[in-house]
């Protein structure tokens, strides 16, 4: 799998998604994101903070704006983020021009790096969550590089929330290439999910908007949630 906007279609489908609902999701994310890393690190700002960003994107904007905000705003001083998804050669040329940032393809994420907080911005429900074992496969791998995962993704409710959610999802990945879900948590779900993969979960944001007015419905905030976790045996 790579992702890629292999046709004309698709890259204005893509070009058009970013505008008129990327920048606003990325500014709530970031936002949230990096209250909650202060949070929980403000007294080492002094000391390296690694974050992984686990399916980054094909416009990783999003951890771009973090680091951005973790230096500037919170003044943390020495940062360096780790970025895997299924990048070409030819897009990780472009993409690693960044002194803070490493962008990698996933089938190099087998080294033993260790992180203190890994994002998981609106990839699992990508990677199938019908599909317990490989959640749970990869939710093992993540728990022993990092301490805390930041997780964000979606609740549905039933059939129409389901189906709302997924045309959003179309809209949003196709151009890019990315696996379109077939299936999102729901609050009971989520909650076993929790319990089977053995998070403990610090704090659960389930108030905010990510997207404008004009996106009735989906700009909900009860579709969206983010779960501040930790293993449960550490
Ligand atoms: C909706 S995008 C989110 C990108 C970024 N985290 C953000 O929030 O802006 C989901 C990403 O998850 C990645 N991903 C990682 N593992 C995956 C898997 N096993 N199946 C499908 N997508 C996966 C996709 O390639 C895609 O770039």
């Amino acid at each position: 799998m790579e992702l890629g906007q292999v046709n004309i279609l698709r890259r204005y489908l893509s070009r058009f998604k970013e505008i008129i609902s990327q920048e606003y999701r990325r500014e709530v994310l970031s936002e949230i994101i990096c209250e909650e890393i202060f949070r929980l690190k403000k007294t080492k700002r002094n000391e390296k903070i690694r974050l992984l960003d686990y399916g980054s994107g094909y416009n990783p904007i999003l951890i771009k704006k973090i680091i951005q905000k973790l230096k500037k705003k919170y003044r943390f001083k020495k940062l360096k983020a780790y970025c895997y998804d299924f990048y070409t050669e030819d897009h990780l040329k472009k993409l690693n021009k960044e002194k803070n940032i490493v962008f990698e393809k996933m089938s190099k994420f087998k080294d033993k790096n260790r992180f203190d907080f890994c994002l998981i911005i609106d990839v699992l429900h990508h990677v199938g969550l019908k599909n317990e074992k490989k959640i749970f496969q990869l939710i093992k791998k993540l728990k022993t590089r990092s301490k805390i995962l930041i997780i964000k993704d979606h609740f549905q409710y039933g059939v129409i929330s389901n189906l709302l959610l997924l045309t959003m999802d179309i809209f949003s990945n196709y151009g890019d290439g990315t696996k379109i879900p077939d299936s999102y948590f729901s609050l009971k779900t989520f909650d076993e999910f929790l319990n089977k993969n053995k998070l403990y979960e610090i704090k659960r944001i389930s108030d905010k908007k990510y997207y404008k007015w004009y996106w009735p419905y989906v700009n909900n905030s009860k579709f969206q949630f983010m779960s501040i976790t930790k293993n449960m045996n550490k």
